[in-house]
């Protein structure tokens, strides 16, 4: 049976070789669908229960099998690959992302924390991994089985470098550096996978549909707490950052001046 039987999926119409416009009307499609604002309200209504008993968002179950490059459409397949590749390789090392996350956030807000790193001992050692790291490491396994499903071959993931926690004696401007980057994170996430679902269809387009519905969830949950625990504008924020920069280059320059005086 061919994989455009129905030419309707999840991004709406389905065209065999999209022109430009019909990616746009595709991708327009998810936005209005999965970003609607009743999507993001329960999804940041959800944060306050998730403290309390947190549950993994459940996946809808795929057929794997029926993933085949056909299902492929609007990009050739060798870039749809390196993609993919790509994605694999920034999901992959979550464990450092989720226990960076939770050194910025200890301090100041223990119950984010637990939700984006668990809990750790007084070694370190992790005890229970957050929900975030829950959720987030099912990813690098489903889109290594999406390559081995469109290509018949194995594929390792190469690991990035992580930043790591590296705190300064201003916790709540570190939280606030750390989180905008953790945010813009899942924002990218998002587009990425609403754009996959955009190139896709059939049971390929589903396993994107868990994704991005995961990087949504993750995406408002921390851009709600942001707005929250940083309630002044972006603009005076930026203005303090901007003010911190040049007292830093002066006290450089100073003692730069001072080390070739001497
Ligand atoms: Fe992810
Ligand atoms: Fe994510």
């Amino acid at each position: 049976m061919s994989d455009y039987s129905s030419t309707i999926d999840l991004a709406g119409s389905v065209y065999l070789q999209p022109n430009y416009f019909q990616i746009q009307k595709r991708i327009n499609y998810l936005v209005d669908y999965y970003l609607s604002v009743e999507k993001l309200r329960d999804r940041l209504e959800d944060l306050p229960h998730q403290f309390k008993r947190p549950q993994p968002r459940l996946w809808q179950s795929i057929d794997w099998y029926a993933i085949a490059p056909t299902q492929i459409i609007g990009i050739d397949k060798q870039t749809f690959l390196s993609i993919l590749i790509g994605t694999i390789n920034t999901e992959a090392p979550i464990r450092n992302y989720t226990q960076t996350s939770r050194q910025y956030l200890t301090k100041i807000h223990p119950q984010m924390a637990r939700f984006v790193g668990g809990i750790v001992d007084e070694n370190g050692t992790l005890l229970e991994p957050g929900l975030w790291e829950k959720e987030e490491r099912q990813h690098t396994p489903a889109l290594i089985k999406i390559y081995q499903h469109l290509t018949g071959e194995k594929i390792t993931p190469q690991l990035p470098s992580v930043k790591p926690y590296q705190p300064s004696d201003n916790p709540y401007e570190d939280l606030y550096l750390h989180g905008l980057h953790r945010t813009m994170t899942e924002y990218g996430a998002t587009c990425l996978y609403l754009w996959l679902m955009a190139h896709t269809t059939g049971a390929l387009q589903q396993v994107f549909a868990e994704l991005v519905q995961d990087e949504i969830n993750h995406m408002t949950k921390f851009w709600g707490f942001g707005v929250w625990l940083f309630p002044e504008s972006y603009l005076t924020r930026i203005y303090r950052s901007l003010c911190r920069f040049i007292v830093q280059q002066k006290s450089t320059q100073l003692s730069h001046f001072q080390s070739t005086k001497n």
